[in-house]
């Protein structure tokens, strides 16, 4: 099997990027993780993937401050230099040029803390609390010029419970993420994922499978 050679984009703990190694651990997984990339050599998932054989490289953003047509040729060389077809953006800090998200427009993912349109940017679950959703959770979408835009592929939702905090919401919401960003780079490696972010071939959902927070009483 061919598998796409994927680049994940970290700039931190990379735990969206473990999901994402442990799924291509299986020869049978469409995609394989070529490369971990990040704009800070310290960060801490760089070692979790030497740790797991995957090739690693580091572009330093702070070696080119104002310059992101830089940083981006930069980053743009390493992924060139592993031929890579698709990239993964998992917890990576900067914003890409439209430049660089045109060029790989269709064969970019994010995975984003919320559920977009609700929330984009900073500190989402903070926000969600303070706004008293009831309902919260994770987004998977092909990356488009605007913040926290372009078409989504998938989605879960968490309830908000009595109590919560941002950390244990965080929490919740994370293990809804190491679910769903594996799914959705299986179905853009598969080639289903249309350019509206559906899949060509998707089974029509339950539409009486809501989920309710407070669910029905007895
Ligand atoms: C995740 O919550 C992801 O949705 C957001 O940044 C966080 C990265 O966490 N974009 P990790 O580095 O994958 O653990």
């Amino acid at each position: 099997m061919n598998r796409a050679r994927t680049a994940v984009l970290i700039s931190g703990r990379g735990s969206n990027m473990a999901a994402l190694l442990d799924a291509a651990a299986d020869p049978a997984f469409p995609a394989a993780i070529s490369l971990v990339l990040s704009n800070r050599a310290d960060a801490a998932g760089l070692e979790r993937a030497r740790a797991a054989g995957v090739a690693t490289a580091a572009v330093e953003s702070r070696g080119f401050r104002g310059d992101r047509a830089g940083f981006e040729a930069a980053m743009q060389a390493v992924l060139e230099e592993h031929a890579i077809e698709l990239v993964l953006l998992a917890g990576f800090l900067r914003v890409l040029t439209e430049g660089f998200v045109r060029r790989w427009q269709g064969r970019m993912l994010n995975i984003h803390p919320s559920l977009l349109p609700a929330f984009p940017g900073l500190d989402t679950h903070e926000r969600a609390l303070a706004a008293g959703v009831r309902l919260h959770g994770c987004t998977v979408h092909l990356v488009s010029p605007g913040l926290d835009e372009g078409p989504i592929l998938a989605q879960a939702a968490v309830p908000v419970l009595p109590g919560d905090d941002a950390d244990s919401l965080a929490a919740r919401v994370l293990q809804q993420e190491h679910r769903i960003y594996p799914a959705a780079l299986r179905w853009l490696a598969e080639g289903r994922v249309g350019p509206d972010g559906r899949l060509r071939d998707a089974p029509c959902p339950d539409p009486a499978a809501a989920l309710r927070n407070p669910p029905d009483g007895p």
